[in-house]
């Protein structure tokens, strides 16, 4: 039986492949797609949610926007790196459908209502609709099963020295949702910079020849150009929020810890940190589980698989 999601993302060139990968997945079943300002403005995130879905031939999936700003700040975009259409790279079809006239935030409500089962939200952005969502329907609380997100580092950010992007951005949301008491699977930069996606993987992926597979190809090519600045110390393009799928479809590919974490909303210099308690120093329980490690062949070749399914 496959098990239900909710995608909350902001494409950006790596939430599109989260969502080629949860799409190719007969294990999962994305009940909807909402989108989140973030890496780009919310009007081209929901543009590039209805082109990848289009892409896929996967109208059926209904698709709503979010909020356009954080909950009580300004937006800050990651045009560096995902460009002017927060998607460039490949030549993307238009949207062949509409967005649903119902938010974001409406649109999670009504699919969690209505699930006879518990659902997994899995958000790839800022945390602004989730935390909308949690404190505008509480009775639903019990409906989400798990929260599994991109954002936060135990270490390092990569936005500012403490901060990860998708916390940064809207801290209070990020609050909210570590707060929430709803079960949580951080997949933070301590993971995600060892997902690492390097140019003989992208030249395996170009090589499965189908028009899905290409554009990933052509994606990561204009994600590795803001990751090769070897200020970064990377051998590739850390491959962010593809990890949040790849932990519910095969969780033995990463090591992770139960941990306390809470979010930084007004440190000087700490703004949007995600303050992980790997110690128990503070006492706090546990509030979120922190992934750590992952087997990054495992990784690709999980990626190279769900490539594959679509050249049927
Ligand atoms: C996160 O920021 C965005 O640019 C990526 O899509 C990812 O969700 C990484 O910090
Ligand atoms: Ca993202």
């Amino acid at each position: 039986m496959s098990h239900p999601i909710l995608m909350d993302c902001d494409p950006g060139h790596d939430d599109a492949i989260a969502l080629i990968l949860a799409l190719s997945s007969p294990e999962l079943k994305p009940l909807a797609v909402t989108t989140s300002a973030g890496n780009q403005t919310q009007e081209k995130t929901l543009n590039n949610a209805l082109r990848i879905l289009t892409l896929l031939n996967r109208s059926d999936i209904p698709v709503a926007s979010g909020a356009v700003k954080p909950l009580s700040r300004e937006l800050i975009i990651a045009d560096s790196v995902h460009g002017e259409s927060g998607l460039d790279g490949p030549e993307l079809p238009e949207p062949g459908f509409a967005a649903q006239s119902m938010s974001a935030v409406a649109l999670m409500a009504q699919k969690l209502a209505e699930s006879p089962e518990p659902v997994t939200l899995v958000p790839t952005g800022p945390l602004t609709n989730i935390a909308l969502l949690l404190a505008s329907h509480p009775a639903l609380h019990a409906k989400i099963e798990r929260i599994v997100l991109m954002g936060g580092a135990a270490g390092v950010g990569n936005w500012t020295p403490a901060a990860e992007f998708n916390i940064f951005v809207d801290p209070e949301a990020a609050d909210i949702v570590f707060k929430s008491g709803v079960p949580i699977t951080m997949c933070g930069l301590d993971v995600t910079h060892q997902a690492l996606i390097l140019s003989s993987d992208i030249e395996r992926m170009r090589a499965i020849n189908n028009p899905v597979a290409k554009c990933v190809a052509e994606l990561l090519d204009f994600f590795m150009i803001f990751h090769q600045d070897p200020k970064w110390g990377f051998a590739g393009a850390p491959l962010h929020d593809p990890c949040t799928i790849a932990w519910l479809l095969k969780p033995e590919l990463f090591s992770s810890q139960d941990c306390w974490v809470g979010v930084e909303t007004s440190g000087e210099l700490t703004q949007g940190m995600t303050v992980v308690d790997r110690y128990h120093l503070t006492g706090q329980a546990a509030n979120a589980t922190v992934l750590f490690d992952i087997d990054r062949e495992g990784f690709v070749d999980l990626l190279i698989e769900a490539l594959y399914r679509y050249s049927a």
